[in-house]
């Protein structure tokens, strides 16, 4: 059973259909993901959560096409993810920065634009995409306030505009898909709630869909449209959880009423997952 995250639309889903990974020797094989089945439609912002070990990472680098699955597949808007990552459909972020520490943050932003110039021509030939464009890396790095520090080098930065610069390089070849694995979790509270509104900012402004890896609650919370919730050894989908409040969010009382309903829906689903605490 695919799990629809909302109504579908033919080329415009990123689908997971029964998707399992091991790793480990043959005959000495760890499941690390069982039975993975989603969906979800263009421009949306989803979050995968769960506890550390119980296969987000590697449900990401299933999508992203950097390992397939044992069995299963895996549709990013009718492409495979071989196909939509050499045309530069999908961006990736990881948990670290991983800025090149010897260019410039503008340079930074600029490397995807730069890399694998081809890209923009398999795009066009593939179903699904959008029309292949670039997003100014000096606009992008204005609306993520470093206007300033365009020619600065990343060591120069604090760890919180380290990731605002890997954010604006994960938007500039506006990908279709943007895959996040925990890109804040090293933020203090602060610099992570700017850098979230940062981030919803051009997520609405440039309609990118996003799937987002935390293992924070709260996190997903306030930045999701769907929460999808994982249970760990094998990792499966244990519940799909859509934040039906109106954006922006974290406003007024009511909303961080509704918000705190959310969090506490989402723990009590982790909970009967098996997760002991989060
Ligand atoms: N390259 C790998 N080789 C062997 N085991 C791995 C590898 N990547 C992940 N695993 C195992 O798969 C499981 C899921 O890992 P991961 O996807 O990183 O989880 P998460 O991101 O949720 O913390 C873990 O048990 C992990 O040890
Ligand atoms: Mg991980």
């Amino acid at each position: 059973m695919v799990t629809e995250i909302d109504a579908p639309g033919s080329d415009d889903r990123l689908v997971v259909s029964g998707a399992a990974k091991s790793y480990g020797r043959p005959g000495a094989q760890r499941p690390a993901l069982a039975d993975v089945d989603f969906s979800m439609n263009r421009g949306q912002f989803v979050s995968i959560i769960g506890p550390s070990g119980c296969g987000k990472s590697t449900l990401l680098r299933l999508m992203a096409g950097l390992e397939h699955p044992d069995t299963g597949s895996v549709s990013i808007f009718g492409s495979t993810p071989a196909e939509a990552s050499a045309a530069k459909m999908i961006g990736f972020m990881p948990q670290v920065p991983a800025l090149l520490p010897w260019l410039s943050v503008l340079e930074n932003v600029r490397i995807p634009l730069k890399v694998n110039r081809r890209a923009d021509a398999r795009r066009r030939e593939l179903p699904g995409h959008r029309p292949p464009g670039t997003a100014d890396p000096v606009a992008l790095l204005t609306e993520l306030g470093l206007a300033d520090s365009v020619r600065a080098l990343p060591h120069q930065l604090s760890g919180g505009m380290q990731q605002r610069v890997a954010i604006a390089r994960a938007f500039a070849t506006q990908a279709d898909v943007l895959l996040m694995d925990e890109p804040f979790s090293a933020l203090d509270e602060f610099t992570r709630e700017a850098t979230q509104d940062q981030l919803l900012k051009l997520w609405q402004k440039l309609v990118t869909t996003v799937v987002f890896v935390t293992h924070s609650v709260s996190e997903a919370v306030v930045l999701s449209d769907t929460v999808v919730v994982m249970s760990p050894r094998p990792g499966r989908i244990a519940a799909v959880v859509p934040i039906d409040v109106p954006r922006p969010r974290r406003h007024g009382l009511v909303e961080a009423k509704v918000l705190h309903d959310y969090q506490d829906l989402i723990r009590s689903k982790l909970q009967s997952a098996g997760v002991s605490s989060s």
